[in-house]
Formats: C-alpha cells, sequence, structure tokens
C-alpha cells in the first residue's frame, strides 16, 4: 500500500486523458507515475509471443510471476522497461490493447499483477491509473479522480495519437473499438471499470490536459500531498 507517501489514484474507460494527466501530475509533484494499463498490455504482448492463449489465465499467471516490470522515466519520457527490453511503444497497438481487456477479464491474471501494483506504490508520492485502483488497487489513496469524457471526444483523441504515430487507422474503427473494450472492461465480474464512493469525477470533454491537471494539482493539495 501506499506506506506513508502520497497516493493518487486515476481511474477511468480507454482514452479519456488518464495517461496523459497522470503523467503531468507526477512530473509536476515529483511522484512516481505507474500506469496500470501498461502492465495489462505488456502480459498480452509477452503471452502471445509466448504462444500462449489470452483466454488461460493460470499460465499467464506463471508468465506474469517470470516477468521483472520497472517503470522508469528517461529522455523526458515514462517507459515501462520488461525483462530488460524497453517495450513502451510495442504495446502502443489497438491489437494489444484488445488483447490487454481480454487478460485483464481472468481473476489468476489480476491476481498476479495486483502485489506488483501495490508494492509499487511505496514511499515515495505516487500517482496510479487504470480501471481500479481506487476501488481495489489502492483503496486508501488520498485522491481518488474518475476521468471521464464522451466517446466521440475520446475516439477523436486516440484516433490523432494513432495517425501522428503513423498508423492507418479509420476514425469509426478507433471508435468502436473503445466502446467494445469499454463495454468489456465494465461488464466483466473480477474489479471492473468503476468509481469509488469517495472519487471525484472530472469529465474532460471540454477540459485541457492542462486544465484537468492542474485540477487534479489542486485536489491533492486540499487533500495536504504538499
Ligand atoms: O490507454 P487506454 O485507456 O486505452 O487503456 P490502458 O489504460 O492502457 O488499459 C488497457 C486495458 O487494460 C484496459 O482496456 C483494461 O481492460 C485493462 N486494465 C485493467 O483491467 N485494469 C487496470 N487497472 C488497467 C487496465
Amino acid at each position: 500500500m501506499s506506506d506513508g507517501g502520497f497516493a493518487i489514484a486515476i481511474d477511468g474507460p480507454a482514452s479519456s486523458g488518464k495517461g496523459t494527466v497522470a503523467r503531468l501530475v507526477a512530473m509536476e509533484l515529483d511522484f512516481a507515475y505507474i500506469d496500470s494499463g501498461a502492465m495489462y498490455r505488456a502480459v498480452a504482448l509477452f503471452g502471445a509471443r509466448h504462444g500462449l492463449s489470452l483466454s488461460d489465465g493460470p499460465a499467464l499467471a506463471r508468465l506474469i510471476q517470470k516477468m521483472d516490470f520497472t517503470f522508469g522515466f528517461e529522455d523526458g519520457r515514462f517507459t515501462l522497461v520488461v525483462d530488460g527490453k524497453d517495450i513502451s511503444r510495442a504495446i502502443r497497438t489497438q491489437k494489444v490493447g484488445q488483447g490487454a481487456s481480454m487478460v485483464a477479464k481472468l481473476p489468476q491474471v489480476r491476481g498476479a499483477l495486483l502485489g506488483t501494483q501495490r508494492g509499487l506504490a511505496t514511499s515515495q508520492g505516487v500517482v496510479m491509473d487504470g480501471r481500479d485502483i481506487g476501488t481495489v488497487v489502492l483503496p486508501d489513496a488520498q485522491l481518488k479522480v474518475f476521468l471521464d469524457a464522451d466517446l466521440g471526444v475520446r475516439a477523436r483523441r486516440r484516433y490523432a495519437e494513432l495517425v501522428e504515430r503513423g498508423v492507418e487507422v479509420g476514425y469509426e474503427d478507433v471508435k468502436s473499438e473503445l466502446a467494445a473494450r469499454d463495454a468489456q472492461d465494465a461488464g466483466r465480474e473480477h474489479a471492473p471499470l468503476a468509481q469509488a464512493d469517495d472519487a471525484i469525477v472530472l469529465d474532460s470533454t471540454q477540459m485541457t490536459p492542462e486544465q484537468v491537471t492542474q485540477r487534479v494539482i489542486q485536489l491533492a493539495r486540499d487533500r495536504g500531498a504538499f
């Protein structure tokens, strides 16, 4: 658990801006940033590379026990290194996102990642984003934010991000992929995408990332983060 450090949990649907805001908040407060979604994406990527079925919970849990996750900050960007390889870019495809949502349904996978996620939130202040951070991973977090935005706006943001990276996709495909993943994440039995009772809801539909970031920092200050 957060072990004395200040913990900020940011949950919300796909492409709601959680990652961007969490990174900006972490940089401004000099906190660690843990992208829990990147861990599910890494499991999907490594599971597929090892030829495992993405619905085989016990085999994926065994794989996770052997995976070493290191979150870092290099050349101005946050990185995820698994088993010595920087996979920050390789996990950002739609296919890996869909795989992540599949493996995230499995209780064995969630259980295998939980201890690592909690362990990463010790001592230094931390910002962690995902779907179940305020409800399951860090239920004692001093600040919980649920970040939402209209589906159309989220799809436009993700589409622009993919196009900028040179990925050939159609806007309608991106939109339906986000909607399908949200439905799967919110409808699953174990640790579904959910708002904690004590979460502050922010709707970023009409807000810039900088505005959301400043609001989160203000909330953290009100709660004694610094
Ligand atoms: O960046 P984006 O919002 O598209 O997704 P992500 O945060 O990278 O998460 C990818 C997938 O991992 C989600 O669709 C969820 O199925 C799963 N996930 C989860 O189940 N629990 C978390 N705490 C974080 C992600």
